[in-house]
């Protein structure tokens, strides 16, 4: 039997403008219960937050309700079309191919060159900080651009952080005007990364390297020089979008939750990397907001919390980690980096189902960059505390209100005093 589903009267904030949307969303599963439908912009969204739909949910079957046209859904909101089209690299392939080792030396350019800028003593916005940090680190591995202080550098992050599909996400009520712009200040900043990529790609040919961009490079053997060269810029600017959605803003929370518990930081700073790893974890467990979303394509029959519904296709499934990572069992809402053993909880059986926490994610779309980003984070944070003495002006972090989805974003800047130790 189907059964009967409550009815949120709500919107959702890509449609109407919604100040704080995980805030909506949390009184809505208040009063209605773990199970319950929106009706938002022509669509029905099923919204599950208990065990069963859950965990149902990561089980789907992406030919029946689909990640990858959930998330372009919600990227063309900020992104042009012509950028999804033609790709060659799917980020799984990239990642499984290539070992660790292949992006280590490039990890620690890029943090070298981050202190070069922050030179002996001074002050710095921590989020600030890891956005520029994670560009360094993405480009170096994907991008074939060695860090640098070059002006030029400077100009190549800011046709990024105008593309930043993550905005839609973000800032979905900002961003509500791009699709009427025509995606005009995208398609520049789009256009000045190609040209940006074009001349990479020539620096490469004259010294290929087997790395991760090197493999992106390899697949456009076969096209002509123009389309080889768009074709590549476009792979490694949508690998760098995926990769500015979460990292930057793991590496900020991370940092800045060991600077909240100096006594796990002396740790980390002693070399305890196993700690480091888990520190990385437990921040981004705690700051994830992704709106986790599939696009049904077929009718199909979902086991919720509330009994066996029917989703038809043109319908989106989905749940929010905000209103899950911290509440599912008793004491998620303290930060405690030990509860982490080999990247799983360690007492995953006392939640009413694993699923009901995630950092990056379950099931068959895990996602593919997470030994990539928790390196990158563990030799960032431990560099960062070996290298200087830090002092935190800030007593908390704090999610900006309108974000729904990704890892959050500071509300307030995070200032950090440091001195060279
Ligand atoms: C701390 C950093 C990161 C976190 C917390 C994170 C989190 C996640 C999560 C939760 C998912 C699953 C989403 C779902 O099931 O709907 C996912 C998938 C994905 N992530 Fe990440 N991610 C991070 C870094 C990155 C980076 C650096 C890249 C690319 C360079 C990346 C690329 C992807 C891709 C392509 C998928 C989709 C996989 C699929 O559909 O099968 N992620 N990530």
């Amino acid at each position: 039997m189907v059964a009967a589903i409550p009815r949120a009267d709500i919107a959702l904030p890509w449609d109407e403008p919604v100040e704080d949307p995980v805030a909506v969303l949390a009184a809505a599963r208040a009063a209605l219960g773990d199970t319950f439908v929106v009706d938002s912009g022509g669509r029905r969204w099923w919204f599950v937050f208990g065990p069963i739909g859950v965990r149902a949910f990561y089980a789907i079957d992406e030919r029946i309700a689909s990640k990858g046209i959930a998330d372009w859904e919600m990227l063309r909101r900020k992104l042009p079309d012509e950028l999804f089209v033609g790709r060659r690299t799917l980020p799984h392939e990239l990642w499984s191919r290539h070992a660790t080792a292949s992006y280590l030396q490039a990890l620690d350019a890029a943090i070298a060159v981050s202190f070069d800028e922050l030179g002996s003593t001074g002050s710095m916005e921590l989020f600030a900080w890891s956005r520029r940090l994670g560009h360094r680190m993405g480009l170096a591995s994907w991008g074939g651009i060695w860090p640098s202080r070059d002006p030029s550098f400077g100009d190549l992050i800011d046709a990024f952080d105008r593309l930043d599909g993550s905005m839609a996400f973000v800032d979905p009520v900002g961003t509500r005007h791009v699709v009427a712009s025509g995606h005009a200040d995208e398609r520049a900043a789009l256009a000045a990364l190609e040209a940006r990529f074009a001349t990479a790609v020539a620096e490469r040919s004259a010294h290929p390297i087997d790395d991760l961009f090197g493999a992106i490079v390899d697949r456009w053997s076969d096209a002509g020089d123009d389309e080889r060269d768009r074709g590549i810029a476009r792979d490694v600017v949508l690998v760098h979008l995926g990769s500015m959605s979460n990292l930057f803003a793991a590496l900020g929370w991370t940092v800045g939750h060991l600077l909240l518990h100096p006594e796990t930081a002396d740790q980390v700073r002693a070399g305890d990397r196993v700690l480091a790893e888990r520190c990385a974890l437990e921040s981004t467990r705690i700051a994830q907001r992704s709106l986790m979303s599939r696009a049904v394509l077929r009718d199909t029959d979902l086991d919720t919390d509330r009994g066996v519904v029917r989703v038809t296709k043109g319908d989106s499934i989905a749940t929010l980690l905000a209103l899950t990572n911290t509440s599912a069992a008793p004491g998620l809402g303290a930060y405690d980096p030990s509860r982490w053993e080999k990247r799983r909880l360690r007492d995953a059986s006392a939640l009413p189902a694993r699923e009901l926490v995630a950092t990056f994610g379950h099931g068959s779309h895990t996602c593919p960059a997470q030994p990539f980003s928790l390196a990158a984070i563990v030799a960032a944070t431990s560099s960062l505390l070996d290298r200087y003495d830090l002092i935190p002006r800030f007593d908390t972090i704090l999610p900006v209100r309108g974000q729904i989805g990704g890892v959050a974003r500071s509300r307030e800047a995070c200032v950090v005093e440091y001195r060279l130790r």
